[in-house]
């Protein structure tokens, strides 16, 4: 399942945040800027959602500014389909590997930090590959709107765009 993770903030005030964000065993790290309401992956030429999924890579995912919607799907989860809302300075939010991916930022964009962990099968080619719902039946079953709703986490579903 994945996590939402708190951390020791030293001093949070309007001037000065100083927090520790140590994830312990990230051994890789990426930044994701999205200048406006972007889309990670963009959707299809046709409009279909897609996804990342990491084989051999947890994320941990700790938005610094604005705020993003992540739509999660794992098939090992009970419920498999979630939706999950990183505001800045908020919880880091762990996505365990095998699990679907894409996100939504904000009308004012936003800049998240990964503190990757990755095994050493890991490669930009396995990591990053991108999966069109429309190729995987499953995927695109348990997003539609026929299936049961997501669960929604900090998110206000009259802001959510249907599948
Ligand atoms: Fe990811």
């Amino acid at each position: 399942m994945f996590e939402l993770i708190p951390y020791e903030k030293f001093r949070d005030t309007p001037s000065v945040r100083f927090f520790d964000i140590t994830i312990p065993n990230s051994n890789a790290r990426d930044l994701v800027s999205h200048d406006g309401p972007a889309t990670s992956p963009n959707n299809s030429p046709e409009g279909y959602w897609q996804f990342y999924l990491h084989p051999n890579q947890e994320d941990n995912l700790l938005a610094l500014t604005g705020g993003r919607t992540f739509y999660l799907v794992n098939f090992s989860w009970a419920q498999p389909f979630h939706i999950v809302r990183l505001e800045a300075n908020g919880a880091i939010l762990r996505i365990p590997p095998g699990t679907f991916h894409r996100s939504v930022s904000d009308p004012d964009g936003s800049l998240v930090l990964n503190q990757a962990v990755r095994t050493a099968s890991a490669t930009v080619a396995s990591e990053f590959r991108v999966y069109n719902s429309h190729d995987i039946p499953r995927l695109m079953k348990a997003t539609s709107e026929a299936s049961p709703p997501p669960i929604l986490h900090g998110v206000d579903r009259s802001k959510l765009r249907a599948a």
